[in-house]
């Protein structure tokens, strides 16, 4: 990719605050902070009354915890086996920065002896299966809420990095593979967060999209096809959820580190985006000092870690004697970082150590996000849901008698009442691997209490198979473990695809539920009837598991990503490259990929089963405004309540896929119901990003809207002109 970067200059003046006069800094009071006014005036004014040291130390990020390295003590004030540190200006009432990485919850550092033991949600995948905002919503505000009580005050949350590679070993942690339904989606579980009055990030911008080499990797992709992919979900995710701070990523984009990235920072960020908050690095992720603030980097994270040294006040104040960096810039950062913490309430409501959680309502959301998040991927001869006359069940392997799997990492939360399953493989980093104490044996017990329900750990084929062979019903759960910094194999780990075909082989009856951080392959699925995708369910993920398999809850999530066949069917079979990603796909990413290359998937993006059946009739799409908008019926033509996912994909007269994803809504309905739902569609998503032509370009044609249950089944379709239109390089839309 080859950036202009002729802009620059316009696009830094553009985010600049205007500074009141150069006052030097004074004798002010503590409540300096309390003074009137708008965010972005509250912080001009306060950047006046400080020192340049003052200043300094906001730039500067410590690791919170005393691990790793050995010998790093956290200063003063750092909250125990945190993510991050930044002292607070006491003088003038700007209190610290305590970070806490939440993206499924209030999470510790892996090597703290003592955990933080608090809620987790369901991955992010999973949420992100729902295809409901609200949801995700409600997910963020949880997390929020645990964050406030414990006194964290910015959440290392907002995970939207696109899934190009499913065996990215962090899918779980992101959204899927397509921009809008992962914008979507982080940017509600932002917003839910930020109602907290604390703030969070959206991260890692940008194309972070492997583990393999992620330091250092090199994304390479054309600059029209990064604005159509990557950096739309950012996009949409900022604008719909007003992150307080972006985290830069760890590797690089084409050739330059993201931190130093005077294109990503200030041009797009910045410049086009207006985005006015502030960009902290990813822990040791920032590789010069000057250049990186001068690129639109405002504060370095993990100090403390060997390789963050680069925003220590020593390098900064040279860099500025040396004429590298102008003290202006200074004054730049620290605004930044103060206007977001006063827009997000960090100065005005404090946040305090310590406080009551209520844990039974927090576990009913993560309940709740669980059991929407399931996907039914197959379910012949309607052998789910599990009857009560059900007589013997076996149920075989991954610890179900125990708890479920969750994904390791920095995300990684500690559930009260400790790890289910203590002691796998690795128990360090990138380890340990983590539990939640609640088991799918004992929740179908409860479900099913006529069924006698016996469990096979499964290390034992042949055991596992005889138990299946004396039981009506199999129940096999299959994992795979992900965790942040490895990539993983696209299949269940160990042994578990030779246990299902045993199993499978000695009772047709066989149902697997799958617990894995993304796509697994399924040599098996043919041989089974019925299938559960669960990801990584979170703290109450036995009991959703359960309600969804006897049906007290009715499944409806639908996949955010596609589910290969074969590993031949990726852009890039072989295993994860390290040094220069060439992402020829462009932005046919997932489906869009699948679609144009004419690959038929196991599982196609957008896909979910339900207990009962859908209908969508009456179709309409017209004109508004610059994008679209449609309407169409939604009938529950079953006999159990449930809740449909109407997708809406669009098709352009010369896209490089034959289809994107237009628009959604999840609909909730009893039997017989019918609701007519309205979708608008975002204009840049009917048009392209041509590169000579800055800005999104849509061609005047023939544009089809089609409503469909996922992306391979649609059920209706309407056509409609369009003239050709051109929306500048920083159109946003409104509200
Ligand atoms: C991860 C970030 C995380 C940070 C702090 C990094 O290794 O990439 O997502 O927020 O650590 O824990």
């Amino acid at each position: 990719m080859h950036f202009s970067y002729s802009t620059m200059a316009a696009a830094l003046a553009l985010s600049g605050f205007a500074l009141p006069g150069s006052t030097s800094a004074q004798e002010a009071p503590v409540e300096a902070a309390q003074a009137p006014g708008s965010a972005d005036e509250r912080a001009a004014s306060m950047v006046v009354l400080m020192t340049l040291e003052e200043k300094l130390s906001l730039l500067k990020g410590f690791f919170g915890t005393d691990f790793p390295p050995a010998g790093f003590e956290a200063p003063d004030g750092a909250r125990y086996g945190s993510a991050g540190y930044v002292p607070g200006v006491p003088r003038l009432g700007i209190p610290p920065q305590w970070q806490a990485d939440a993206g499924i919850g209030v999470a510790t550092q892996g090597g703290a002896a003592e955990k933080r033991a608090r809620t987790a949600l369901p991955s992010g995948l999973a949420v992100a299966a729902s295809w409901d905002p609200q949801l995700a919503f409600a997910g963020g505000a949880m997390i929020g809420a645990e964050a406030r009580a414990d006194g964290f005050n910015v959440l290392l949350a907002g995970s939207v990095n696109l899934m190009r590679e499913p065996r990215n070993g962090r899918n779980f942690e992101y959204a899927g593979e397509d921009p809008l339904l992962a914008g979507i989606i982080a940017g509600a579980a932002i917003a839910g967060v930020q109602s907290n009055r604390i703030l969070a990030t959206v991260k890692h911008f940008a194309v972070n999209d492997q583990e393999t080499d992620r330091n250092d990797g090199n994304a390479i992709l054309e600059e029209g096809a990064l604005r159509m992919s990557d950096l739309l979900a950012f996009q949409i995710a900022i604008e719909r959820g007003d992150p307080g701070a972006v985290m830069c990523a760890y590797n690089r984009v084409g050739g330059l580190y993201s931190c130093e990235h005077p294109f990503l920072l200030t041009q797009v960020l910045r410049g086009e985006w207006g985005y006015p908050g502030y960009v902290l690095s990813d822990w040791g992720a920032v590789h010069s000092t000057a250049a990186a603030a001068n690129s639109g980097l405002d504060q370095e994270s993990g100090f403390g870690l060997q390789r963050a040294d680069w925003f220590n006040a020593d390098k900064l104040r040279a860099a500025i004697q040396a004429g590298e960096l102008a003290e202006e810039q200074v004054d730049l950062m620290a605004a930044r970082i103060l206007r977001s913490m006063f827009a997000h309430g960090l100065i005005d409501d404090l946040v305090s150590e310590g406080q009551p959680i209520d844990f039974a309502a927090h576990r009913a959301v993560s309940q709740q996000a669980a059991e929407s998040g399931i996907v039914l991927l197959k379910n012949e001869g309607s052998l789910l849901p599990l009857g009560r006359e059900t007589g013997r069940i076996a149920l075989i392997g991954g610890h179900a008698d125990k708890g479920v799997l969750s994904g390791g990492g920095s995300s990684q939360v500690y559930p009260d009442g400790g790890n289910a399953v203590p002691g796998l493989e690795p128990t360090t980093w990138p380890g340990p691997v983590v539990y939640y104490p609640s088991s799918p044996l004992e929740e179908l017990r409860k479900l099913l209490p006529d069924a006698t329900i016996e469990y096979a750990d499964g290390t034992d084929h042949a055991a596992a198979a005889r138990l299946a062979a004396a039981s009506d019903i199999a129940i096999v759960m299959g994992t795979q473990w992900a965790s942040e910094s490895i990539d993983v194999e696209l299949n269940l780990d160990g042994e578990q695809d030779a246990l299902v075909e045993a199993v499978a082989a000695a009772n047709p009856d066989t149902v697997v539920v799958l617990q894995t951080g993304g796509p697994v392959l399924m040599p098996w699925a043919g041989k089974v009837p019925a299938i559960l995708e669960a990801w990584y369910p979170g703290r109450m993920g036995g009991a959703a598991i359960a309600r969804v398999l006897t049906g007290a809850v009715n499944p409806s999530g639908h996949l955010p990503a596609t589910f290969p066949d074969s590993l031949d069917q990726l852009p890039w079979p072989g295993a994860p490259r390290t040094g220069d990603l060439v992402y020829d796909e462009g932005a046919t990413v997932g489906y869009e990929w699948f679609d144009a290359n004419g690959h038929e998937p196991l599982f196609p993006f957008g896909h979910g089963l339900s207990y009962t059946s859908f209908a969508f009739d009456h179709l309409v799409a017209k004109r508004d405004g610059e994008g679209l908008v449609a309407t169409v019926e939604v009938t529950n033509a079953g006999d159990r309540r449930g809740a449909e996912v109407v997708q809406l994909y669009l098709s352009g007269p010369a896209w490089d896929a034959p289809r994107r994803l237009g628009g959604f809504a999840r609909v909730e309905l009893e039997p017989g119901e019918s609701k007519s739902v309205t979708i608008p569609i975002d204009p840049r998503l009917l048009a392209d990003w041509v590169a000579d032509r800055p800005g999104w370009t849509r061609a005047a044609g023939a544009y089809t809207v089609s409503a469909g249950r996922s992306s391979r089944e649609l059920t209706d379709t309407v056509t409609i002109e369009l003239p050709p239109s051109h929306l500048p390089p920083d159109w946003r839309p409104e509200g």
